[in-house]
């Protein structure tokens, strides 16, 4: 597969050309999914639940996700990475680039940030010191313990607004990418529509730019809870190349996520 750069995600955002990503966490399934032309990889902070076995990703380390994207980077040709920078390492702009530079060199292309508009000064900062961003809104795991659970967000029609007003606002700081995480598909919808750069949807119905499964989900071995949108392509299919082509595929036509796999 060809590099794979933001301007390809760019690109197809502009062809309507849906993509499927996918997190990894190793050089074994990141040379796999590379092979099979996923265009981008997530090194997720959900490391915390896959790999290490905790209830959320508050316990993530910024060192566990340097050591994790270069077990990816190393592996792939033509994926893009992406690397989650975990709870509380980019409270300010200055602790941002220090802990964004350490990711950068791993091997990250793109680093991702959950949060709002208080982010702003953040991402602004980051992309003067030459770190792409994707900006994470919605359900935004690194705030479980203030939203009291991993609960849809944007129900209302007040957060709904105020959710299509921060990605706008987000965009124009300079994010580069934008995954929404269990909202209203509509919402997400709307989201996918107003803004230029493409829009990559989790739990969040099929009419995003793109998708994003953590791999576990897709595989059917997630370690405790399987989310509503998952689907287990593995049982379908019985092999992981088979099981990740069908992914990129079923999110290619629209068929995945279905109804059963949104909210509304
Ligand atoms: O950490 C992660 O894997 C993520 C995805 C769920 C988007 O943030």
């Amino acid at each position: 597969m060809s590099k794979v750069t933001l301007s390809t995600l760019r690109r197809y955002k502009e062809e309507k050309k849906k993509f499927g990503t996918i997190t990894a966490y190793d050089a074994a399934f990141a040379h796999l999914f590379d092979e099979c032309g996923v265009p981008a990889l997530l090194v997720g902070d959900s490391l915390g639940m896959v790999m290490q076995g905790r209830e959320s990703t508050v316990g993530v380390t910024i060192d566990d996700v340097v050591y994790h994207t270069g077990c990816v980077a190393r592996a792939v040709t033509g994926a893009l990475v992406i690397a989650d920078m975990p709870f509380m390492t980019y409270d300010t702009p200055e602790v941002a680039c220090r802990n964004a530079a350490r990711l950068m060199q791993a091997g990250a292309s793109v680093v991702k940030i959950e949060g709002g508009v208080w982010l702003i000064p953040v991402i602004e900062r980051l992309l003067q010191n030459g770190v792409p961003v994707c900006a994470h809104i919605g359900l935004t795991p690194q705030f479980v313990n203030v939203f009291g659970g991993y609960k849809i967000q944007g129900r209302s029609e007040s957060q709904a607004q105020q959710m299509v007003e921060t990605a706008l606002k987000l965009q124009d700081a300079g994010a580069s990418l934008l995954v929404i995480e269990c909202v209203p598909a509509p919402l997400a919808e709307e989201v996918a529509n107003r803004l230029d750069i493409p829009v990559i949807g989790i739990g969040a119905g099929n009419k995003t730019d793109g998708q994003i499964l953590v791999m576990h989900d897709a595989f059917g071995i997630t370690p405790g809870h399987t989310p509503k949108f998952a689907r287990n392509f593995l049982k379908e299919t019985g092999d992981f190349h088979k099981a990740v082509e069908l992914y990129l595929a079923e999110v290619a036509n629209g068929n995945f996520p279905n109804e059963s796999q949104s909210f509304f």
